[in-house]
């Protein structure tokens, strides 16, 4: 389980530069595969290598939308110069939330078992402003299949950076909506993240929600494949206690 793999931090391209002068202005930042120019291929691997049946298990009662599936990594990044080195982090563990007693454990994926998955790895971390980069710290990666509801609340999730990425999509709805946090009643966004298609923005300056999945036509059954990476603070896993 402990063996290093190495991620290529790509050249800043200008969508790169693009994303990151937003998250420095505005906080949040849209883009796409083909603009970032990953092939089209990408996301329908994503989507058959990691939203499945076999890689997804339930989510917690009464935490989550109980007929949510999800899958989760936790991976630990040193960054040497252009390069990430990338290890599997022993727990994947997450803290109680709300009136929970028990930590919450969901299924894990080893995410570094796959080489196109390590390869992007270093893409998602480059969206980060340069003086945000973290040099040793810890990535999350949640896989949702949702077929009803996502989290409608305003909330945060107490992260450096929140990348959601849709790897599919057979739903109308499914509106993600950013807030700013001295404002929590403003919407400041709403929008319809399509797939190959991704929101980036840094947690603490907004709270966010999602509205639900409806069918596109009577009688279909909706669902959103939906990956989201958290670029942990170094209290989330690094350095909390165990
Ligand atoms: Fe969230």
């Amino acid at each position: 389980m402990n063996k290093i793999k190495v991620s290529q931090i790509p050249e800043s391209t200008s969508e790169i530069v693009r994303i990151q002068n937003e998250l420095k202005e505005k906080g949040y930042a849209l883009s796409s595969d083909s603009a970032l120019g990953i092939p089209p291929e990408m996301r329908q691997y994503l989507d058959n290598r990691f939203f499945t049946d076999h890689v997804l298990g339930p989510e917690i009662p009464g935490v989550s939308p109980i007929d949510r599936l999800r899958a989760c990594d936790v991976v630990e990044f040193r960054r040497k110069k252009d390069q990430l080195e990338l290890e599997e982090f022993p727990i994947v563990t997450l803290k109680p939330i709300k009136n929970m007693k028990e930590p919450r454990e969901y299924k894990r994926v080893l995410t570094l078992e796959d080489p196109k998955f390590v390869n992007w790895i270093g893409t998602l971390f480059k969206m980060v402003p340069p003086d945000e980069q973290q040099t040793h710290g810890t990535l999350g990666f949640h896989f949702l299949r949702t077929f009803n509801d996502l989290v409608a609340y305003k909330h945060q999730d107490g992260e450096q950076y929140v990348i959601i990425y849709i790897a599919a999509r057979e739903t109308d709805g499914a509106l993600t909506s950013l807030y700013p946090i001295d404002q929590p009643d403003t919407l400041l966004l709403e929008v319809a993240i399509q797939p190959g298609e991704y929101l980036i923005f840094r947690d603490r300056d907004f709270m966010h929600d999602a509205s639900p999945l409806r069918p596109r036509f009577k009688g279909d059954k909706q669902y959103r494949d939906a990956l989201i990476t958290l670029v942990h603070y170094p209290t989330t896993y690094l350095t909390a206690p165990r």
